[in-house]
């Protein structure tokens, strides 16, 4: 069976996310396209990095991602690092000629985005941007429906991620409140998921119109250099510091297809953990989706008897999208890794097919084109055409 040995740089939250989704590709997909190897982890410290070998299941670690790229035995380098080190690590891995998974959004800006996708054009590798949610077996299912024609001409998309991990003003100033290394807050952040999930599903978004706000304008320091996502620690008595991204942007937008559509991304939504989510119309019927109910789809179809008209709850299981290599039975439940295992499954076969992934750098860059004309539009205050 071919192999393809893994550089994974970053073992924070997505680091766990990804070790563990190619610990279990084979698990799901037996056999699988090509079998990863997780050969090298890397972090910024020995002890992160030697800490990721022994935690993540790793061979060996390294603190030097740039001489990492550069390793003959490595075919996958795979970036977990905050925003601000995608593009020079990606840079750097399509010139030695590696296969490229990178987090998102892609970049902090789209010409930032531009230069990444640059780089592994013409090259004969796969990249792949890791917008997971549209790997969700329900979603991928709505995608079918809409594909079949089971709900008509598609006529508006209603989408939003709402969460409150930030939402008390004392939890502390991580790198995610911060513009020169997120790039931007809500909107790059969580808003990108939903833009990913939008073009997926109803096609491409070509003017937006946006309101974009920051409510909690400083935070507290965070003790330590690391990432506070989730945490319970709270510090209304810390040193202060500006945030200077966005925490809460909504948006109306217009795709090319002719579909109309909104989108709410908020970190002050008490009460929501990660409600992401999107209701869609269409001339024949409807689709709900809540990925915190992410093994239901709600569907509406107009051509059901009067009488019989209503939302059923689908739950999804062996019948539906990647079921069959999940769980036997429906009612078992998928969840976020199992998510990150059909993602990882799409690089996977994506390189051993010798194709493109999907979503891949070109979507990334889009994606960072929309987010900077949501940018813009916040400041404008009106209509902004994408990529103008
Ligand atoms: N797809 C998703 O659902 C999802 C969820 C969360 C985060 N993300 C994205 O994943 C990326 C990482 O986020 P996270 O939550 O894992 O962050 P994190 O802060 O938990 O972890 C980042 C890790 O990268 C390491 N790191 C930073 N700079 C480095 C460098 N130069 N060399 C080596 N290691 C370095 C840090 O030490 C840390 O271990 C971000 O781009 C983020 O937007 C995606």
């Amino acid at each position: 069976m071919r192999t393809l040995n893994v550089a994974m740089i970053g073992t924070g939250f997505m680091g766990k996310a990804h070790a563990l989704a190619y610990a279990g590709l084979p698990a799901f997909y037996w056999p699988p396209p090509a079998m990863p190897v997780r050969k090298i982890v890397v972090d910024r410290t020995e002890a992160l990095a030697a800490t990721g070998r022994d935690r993540f299941g790793f061979e060996q670690f390294s603190t030097d991602w740039a001489a990492v790229v550069q390793d003959p035995q490595i075919d996958i380098v795979d970036i977990c690092t905050p925003n601000d080190s995608h593009a020079e690590i990606a840079i750097a891995a399509a010139a030695a000629g590696k296969h490229i998974m990178c987090e998102k959004p892609l970049a902090r800006s789209a010409p930032e985005a531009k230069r990444m996708l640059d780089a592994v054009a013409g090259k004969n590798l796969t990249h792949m941007v890791a917008f997971n949610y549209r790997h969700t077996p329900a979603v991928v299912f709505a995608r079918k429906l809409i594909e079949e024609g089971r709900i008509g001409t598609l006529l508006n998309f209603h989408g939003h991620y709402l969460s409150d991990w930030p939402a008390d003003p004392a939890t502390p100033l991580s790198w995610r409140f911060q513009k020169s290394v997120a790039g931007s807050g809500t909107i790059g952040d969580i808003g990108s998921h939903v833009l990913d999930m939008a073009r997926y599903l109803v096609g491409e978004i070509e003017a937006v119109n946006a309101i974009v706000q920051t409510y909690i304008a400083e935070r507290p320091e965070q003790t330590g250099e690391f990432d506070k996502l989730g945490s319970a620690e709270r510090r209304p008595e810390g040193p202060r510091r500006p945030v200077d991204v966005d925490d809460e942007a909504t948006f109306l937008l217009r795709f090319a297809g002719g579909a109309v559509g909104s989108i709410d991304a908020s970190r002050n939504a008490y009460g929501r953990g990660n409600y992401l989510g999107f209701e869609l119309h269409g001339t024949t019927g409807s689709i709900i989706f809540n990925f915190e109910r992410m093994n239901e789809l709600k569907v509406f179809f107009a051509d059901d008897p009067p009488e019989l008209r209503g939302f059923r709850t689908i739950m999804t299981g062996p019948p539906h999208p990647h079921g069959e290599a999940l769980w036997p039975v429906a009612g078992l439940g998928v969840g976020y890794l199992d998510v990150k295992i059909v993602e990882c499954h799409g690089l996977i076969s994506a390189i051993a097919e010798g194709r493109q992934a999907s979503p891949n750098f070109a979507d990334g860059y889009r994606i960072a084109l929309i987010c900077d004309a949501i940018l813009a539009s916040g400041q404008r205050r009106g209509w902004v055409e994408v990529g103008a």
